[in-house]
Order: C-alpha cells, then structure tokens, then sequence
C-alpha cells in the first residue's frame, strides 16, 4: 500500500484566465504560499490487471480528521483520465530519473483534513496528492522512488507539470513555502528574508459555489478589465517576487490586497456578471482594510469564494488568533501554517 499527502496551496497571485484549457496554461503567473495541515490524503493499493479506480472509502491512515469527497460521475471520470495521464506520462519520464516503470492497477481511495466547500482549494490539494500516489504506484522499487523524490527537484517539477494538466492550482503544491508558477513549469521562490507564517480562513459561508473556478476561468476574459490584466498581473508578479525576497511583508500584503480585489472585479464585471462575496464577506474585507497601514499587517486574500484567508507571522499566530475569533465570533476559523509540499507518507 502506497499513503500520501499533498498540501493545498493560498495564491497571493493569482491564476486566473487560461491561455490553454486542454493542458491548463495559464494567461499569466502566480505566487502562492504552500499550507500544511489543510491537505488530501491518498491511499493506493495495488489490484490485478491495469484498471485504475477511485472509491470513496476513507483511506487507513490515522491521526488525522479525514472527510471522503462526494464525487459525481463527472468528478470520478476526470479522476480517472488523470490517473491514465499519469500512467502514460511516468512512462516516459521516468527513464530520465533512472527509474523503472511497471505496468499496474491500483484502487484509490483519497481524503482530506477539510470540510467541502470549506474555502480550501480541495482540487489543488486532491490532484497532487493523486499525481504523486500514482507515479510511486508505477515505481517498479518504491524505496528508489521515494529516495528520487527527495533528493531530485526534477521529479518534483516533472510530476507538477503532470499535476497541472488534471488541474492548474495543483502544481504550486509540489514545493513550499513559496512558489511560483509560470506556462508549464512551478518552481520554489527565493524568499530567504520571510519569517515562518501562519494561515487561518474566516468562513464566511460553506455553500457549493454557484459559478465553478473552471467556469470563471473562462468568464474573466469577457470583463472590460481583462484589457492589461496580463501585463498588470507581470508587474505586480515582479514586486512581490523582490518583496518576498526582501522579507517586506508591508509589499507583500500590499500587492495581495490590490490582487484580490482586482481578480473579484473582473468577476464583478464580466459579460454575465457574478460575485462570490456574501455580506460577512464585505464586512470582513472593511475591518481589514485600514490594518494595510500596520507594520506588520495581515496579508488578507480571497479565493474563488466568499472566505476570507489571512496570513501572518507565526511568532504573532496566538494575538492573531484572539483578534480574529474576538471579531469573528460568529464564524467558524480554521488555522495552518506554512508547508513544504507533497510527500510519501512512510
Ligand atoms: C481562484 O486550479 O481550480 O484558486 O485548472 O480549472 O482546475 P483548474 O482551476 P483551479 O483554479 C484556481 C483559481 C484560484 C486562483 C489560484 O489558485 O491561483
């Protein structure tokens, strides 16, 4: 039996508009910042013959708050034609890592550490911790994969390139605690001047969203603010990339405040106008404003949902936490940190 576990992942930058949608290219580069705690968990047992299939069974791995995915048919399939992607793509790379490859069907079974719809990217998260469960499943030597994997950054970029093409955001999870990610390839930032940090998400409403990120994707490019989106996101990429380096946490959350915003009005804004904010959303978003001006403020984002997400520096996460639960009374609030990405659970 072969156990994972890949992060998900909080963009600072964000991807969002795809110059290819077959193999998800996307229209312009991101940053994120890799969690720990807030991840999938993927559980493969080897079966006869080549089939490949996903059950929703909660993987053996204790210690951990597990929920299964309710997938429907439409969701099982793109895990399967992934799985297959997988298949034919360590076929070719491993060679390159001096790995064998063997022909085999495994049952998966995956699982994560947060609710649905918890304003956790569960298809960043679900897709690496797949990727990487089934390339070790096509390892002929897991010993050898494992020691590979954690020795040659290669593999890491290789398997996130697989990762990307079943979805985008999944290849920021290969590496932490910053990445960026640029057409095919996500790579580890240089961010050497960042104190360690801590996560938290305000849930604001826990509702199935109502317009897919996929479906948003393609929307975004309707908005009369798509017009410079691109060369704007490459300037604001190219600041945060020094701010990150810098160690300037007022940049950084300076830039992630404006790339919110602006990624939430191309939504508001596009030919069939929606929004994900619901009213806490918007009162969250007041009370956090003016803390821009602080010396260390919060880095305050927002995904393709209406939760808010609010990184700090770990060495405040306890004042942080009595100041968000303090305004946030009403709202449940989860907490993570700062991770290094997916790994072979042994
Ligand atoms: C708003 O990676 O979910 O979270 O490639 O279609 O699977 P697909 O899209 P996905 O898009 C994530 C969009 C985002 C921003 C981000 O994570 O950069």
């Amino acid at each position: 039996m072969i156990s994972v576990r890949a992060p998900s992942n909080i963009a600072l930058i964000k991807y969002m508009g795809k110059r290819d949608s077959g193999k998800n290219i996307p229209e312009n580069p991101s940053i994120s910042m890799t969690l720990d705690a807030l991840c999938t968990v993927a559980e493969l047992t080897p079966s006869s013959g080549k089939g490949i299939q996903w059950v929703p069974e909660l993987p053996q791995v204790s210690g951990l708050p597990l929920v299964v995915p309710a997938l429907k048919d439409e969701g099982i399939g793109k895990v399967v034609r992934h799985l297959e992607r997988v298949r034919s793509m360590a076929k070719e790379i491993f060679p390159q890592f001096g790995l064998g490859f063997q022909e085999s069907g495994f049952v998966l079974k995956t699982a994560n550490t947060f609710p649905p719809s918890s304003g956790i990217a569960s298809s960043a998260s679900s897709f690496a911790a797949m990727t990487l469960a089934a390339a070790a499943g096509f390892a002929r030597d897991l010993e050898v994969f494992d020691r590979v994997w954690n020795s040659e950054a290669r593999l890491r970029r290789a398997l996130a390139r697989v990762s990307r093409q079943g979805s985008g955001s999944s290849c920021r999870s290969f590496d932490g605690p910053w990445v960026f990610w640029e057409l095919e390839d996500a790579v580890p930032v240089q961010a050497s001047g960042m104190p360690e940090m801590a996560h938290f998400v305000i849930l604001v409403k826990t509702d199935p969203k109502r317009v897919s990120s996929s479906e948003a994707h393609s929307l975004v490019r309707t908005s009369p603010l798509w017009d410079g989106r691109v060369e704007r996101v490459e300037t604001r990429t190219r600041l945060m990339m020094a701010a990150l380096e810098a160690g300037d946490l007022v940049g950084v959350a300076r830039i992630a405040w404006s790339e919110a915003w602006e990624m939430h009005s191309l939504f508001h804004t596009c030919a069939e106008p929606f929004s994900y904010w619901e009213p806490g959303t918007i009162d969250g978003l007041h009370w956090f404003a003016p803390m821009i001006r602080e010396s260390s403020p919060p880095i305050v984002t927002l995904d393709a949902g209406p939760n808010i997400h609010v990184i700090v520096e770990k060495k405040f996460r306890e004042e942080w936490r009595d100041r968000l639960k303090g305004h946030f009374a009403g709202n449940v609030i989860l907490e993570d940190q700062q991770g290094k990405g997916a790994s072979l659970i042994r």
